[in-house]
């Protein structure tokens, strides 16, 4: 059974098309042991106690100082016993240690076509607004390994998504959105396959 922890800040919707995938037996032999959001309003933590997920707010007002915010993180995933880490809408970038802790076990969903519209700033609405700035025909999500980078590990899998004739950020990032939720689940079957993943916490 594979234990996932999945790290939130916002709506997590990415979060439930995991708990959707679960409870469907889309993905097999996974369950999430934890939530942890870095963001006490997060509706995400809603979404967990719905399904009775155990969730934990690291924050930056409980933890001001990184290092001991990034060890709380690890101290509760390591507590939860998990193979894989998440980052669901996360919000924050990764310190080192946490990538160290957890390296090759850390996947990412981003919502664009990486190495396309990635990396540093380039998040959430940000993306799409970029994405219909340049002008191109198609965006699309990715899902990649997390490494020291923003955005740079490889890439798991990606699907391409069309921008349509008067797409606006909204409608684009909706359309995104829908794909980052079928290729989530599809990457983490894909693991659970492959059990490329390490077992239990370090
Ligand atoms: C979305 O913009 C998504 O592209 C990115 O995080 C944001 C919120 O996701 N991955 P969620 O609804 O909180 O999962």
């Amino acid at each position: 059974m594979l234990r996932i922890s999945v790290l939130v800040s916002g709506g997590g919707t990415n979060l439930q098309a995991i708990i959707d995938g679960i409870e469907s037996g889309f993905i097999q032999e996974a369950e999430i042991v934890l939530v942890v959001s870095s963001n006490p309003n997060a509706y995400a933590l809603e979404r967990a106690k719905k399904h009775k997920i155990p969730s934990v707010v690291i924050d930056k007002a409980k933890y001001p100082d990184k290092d001991a915010r990034t060890k709380a993180i690890i101290s509760a995933l390591d507590l939860a016993k998990t193979d894989l880490v998440v980052l669901a809408g996360y919000m924050s970038i990764l310190e080192p240690e946490m990538v160290d802790a957890y390296r090759g076990r850390i996947i990412n969903i981003h919502p664009s076509l990486i190495p396309q519209f990635c990396g540093v700033g380039f998040y959430g609405k940000r993306v799409h607004a970029a994405v219909l700035a340049a002008g191109v025909p198609e965006s699309g999500a990715t899902v990649h390994y997390v490494d020291e980078g923003v955005d740079t590990g490889p890439i798991i899998l990606q699907e391409k998504v069309p921008v349509l004739e008067g797409d606006t950020v909204e409608t684009l990032a909706a359309r995104v959105l829908e794909t980052e939720h079928k290729i989530l689940q599809e990457a983490i079957r894909k693991i659970i396959a492959s059990k490329h993943v390490g077992k239990g916490g370090r």
